[in-house]
This record gives structure tokens, sequence and C-alpha cells, in this order.
């Protein structure tokens, strides 16, 4: 982590082989400087390199399919993911396509017994966290979602942390992957799957959440900002690898696939009303997690949603209905610390949509 650690510690990409794939976007790679960065330290350590560019936001098997081609014709020793999350997922199944010989309808829920090529993540956005996480969440188009694959081979081996990959991050951009990684802190931090250690981490990722939320609101964009974002968002990863996420995740994949949301605004949407509704079920949890933001109450958490968010996309009854009907199904209703009906989470859907938050 730091300012210029590709380069400096050049070195530990020799631990992952003599070859490698480096996967990028179209563009963000090349406009932020990382991608140059990576390039030279990889000659400067005598591994050859090819690149593959083409991978899409909101990966689907496909694109990971062709990207898993390019690393067996270069016969790589481990993939290089530079991006956001769509980048790193994509990498990280790819790495797992290389060494797994999977139909499309067996990678979801594979167990991956051939393991997967190493990946050293570069993130270039502030919210995924897919970094230091073991998922790879990538469209899928036959059950009209998007999909966790979830193994533990999926864990990069190597994680560069440079927030100056970061500054040139349009504000949208920066507000949509910021909501992604407070939802991860706040999600993993009432999981049911949580435990005391990731309790902790959640606590500290929100802490800078208090400083850095007022701040992206009031569009001061600064770099000491982008810096504390990239931690924060790494230490929400470290959370979710443990505790899985819960409802929020479940009902924002609806909103991209069939909305064309982004991800982390998709969250956004739904985090108001879901602390709310924590509160009303587990108020310890929902102090804590206002105590650490520096919040008074979860109306006024909503309130600062609602200003990082701006005008909001609407639903129809039809939509409501249709995208409870299938997060009710989802396995994360089970890591979400109350009961849920299709009723609640419709609830929430036309909360998050609306102006309506119930206050603490
Ligand atoms: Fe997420």
């Amino acid at each position: 982590m730091g300012r210029g650690c590709v380069k400096k510690d050049a070195s530990l990409f020799r631990k992952l082989g003599a070859s490698a794939l480096i996967m990028t976007g179209k563009n963000s790679a090349r406009q932020n400087g990382s991608l140059e960065d990576v390039q030279a330290a990889l000659s400067g350590q005598g591994i050859a390199f090819s690149l593959f560019d083409q991978v899409e936001p909101n990966p689907s098997i496909p694109c990971c399919r062709e990207a898993a081609r390019a690393a067996q014709i270069a016969q790589a020793d481990f993939i290089v993911g530079i991006g956001g999350g769509s980048v790193l997922d994509a990498s990280k199944a790819a790495a797992a396509l290389v060494k797994n010989d999977l139909l499309d309808g067996d990678v979801f829920g594979n167990p991956l017994t051939g393991g997967a090529l190493p990946v050293a993540a570069i993130p270039t956005t502030a919210g995924t966290g897919s970094e230091v996480t073991q998922y790879a969440i990538l469209t899928n188009d036959e059950a009209q979602t998007k999909t966790s694959l979830s193994n533990e081979a999926l864990f990069p081996a190597l994680a560069f942390l440079d927030g100056n990959y970061t500054h040139s991050l349009p504000r949208a951009i920066t507000v949509n992957t910021a909501l992604d990684a407070l939802s991860h802190a706040v999600e993993g931090y009432v999981a049911n799957k949580s435990d005391p250690w990731s309790r902790a981490v959640a606590l500290s990722s929100l802490r800078i959440f208090s400083h850095a939320l007022p701040a992206l609101a009031e569009d001061k964009i600064e770099a000491q900002l982008r810096d504390s974002l990239l931690l924060a968002s790494n230490m929400a990863g470290v959370v979710i690898a443990h505790t899985s996420t819960t409802i929020v995740h479940a009902m924002g994949y609806s909103l991209t696939y069939f909305k064309n949301i982004d991800h982390g605004r998709a969250n956004g949407l739904i985090l108001g009303p879901y602390l709310s509704l924590i509160a009303k079920h587990k108020p310890e949890l929902a102090q804590e997690i206002l105590s650490a933001l520096h919040i008074e109450s979860t109306h006024e958490f909503s309130a600062l949603m609602d200003r990082l968010l701006g005008p909001k996309e609407s639903l129809s009854p039809e939509e409501i209905q249709a995208f409870s009907d299938r997060a009710i199904k989802a396995k994360h209703v089970g890591n979400t610390p109350c009961e849920l009906s299709a009723e609640d989470i419709a609830t929430l859907y036309q909360q998050g949509f609306g102006s309506g938050s119930i206050p603490l």
C-alpha cells in the first residue's frame, strides 16, 4: 500500500511466475498510469507479459472465457488485474477458468477442484474490496441476475493499493464505489455471519467513512480523501470476505441487471431504509454503526444518503413486486439479522426509491 507501491515492491511479482497476462478495461488503466507502472514493474523483473484490455462492465462468462484463452495462449503463470470491481472479478474468474474446464452452466457453485492461477489485484476504484475477497461477481444471464462465484482459490495472491490510481475518477464513480464499500461495512457489521473480529474491522472502516461521507457530499474530493476511501474499501472487503453480504446486495443485483443501475448506487439506494429496519429489530447494531459514522439518527443517515444519491430513478409497482420475489429467494436472506418477507423487501424498495425513511 502507498504511493508508487507497484514499482517499489515490483519484486513481489516474481513470486507468482515468469509470465503474466495483464487484464484491464478499455481505457482507465491507461489514463490513470496504473498500466504503465505495471508494465514497467514486470519488465524490470524480467517477467514476460501480454495484455487483455477488453473486460466489460458487469462481466459475463464469455468475457472471462476469452481472457482465460488469452492467458492460455500467453502461457501465463499468473494474471494481473488492474481496474474496478468488474476487472478484478473477471481476472479472478478467468484465473479459475484456466485451471478448470467448465461448461457455462457449471461455473457458478463449482468447487474449482483445479484451483486457479494466482492473481495480483490492483484496484483503481475504492469500492469493491475484490482485491481481498474470494468472490467474483459475474453477470448470470441464465438466472437474470449477478451471481457470486465464491471459492478460496479466488483470493488474490497479491494486492497493490495506490490511491493515485483513483485520483482521476469522476465524481459519480467515486460516490457510487464509496457507497458499495460503505454497504460492505454496514452489511458486514450486522451480518449473521459476523464475529467480533470482523465487526472490529467494519467499525474501523465506518470511522473512516465518518469523515469521508460528509466530504463526498460537499464535493470536497481531495487526494487525502481518495487515499482514505481506498483504505476504507479495502477494510470493508476484508469484512465481507468473512461475513459475505446481506439482503441489500441481493436487492441491488436486480437493480443492476434489469435497470442498469451501477452496483454501488444500487446498494446506496437501499441502505437508508435498511439501516432503519435494522434499528427496529436490532437497535444496538444500528446504534453502533451510527456512532462510528458520527451520525445522530437513521433519519440523518438517510438524509446523507439522499444527498449523495441525488435524483433517484423510479420503480414501477410491477418491478418492485418482481424484484422482491427474486430477492426473497436469495441466500442473503439467511445472513440478514432479522426475519424478512417479500413484503418487507418491497417496502425497502419503496422507501429507497421514495423519500420515506423511518427515524430511529
Ligand atoms: Fe458490493
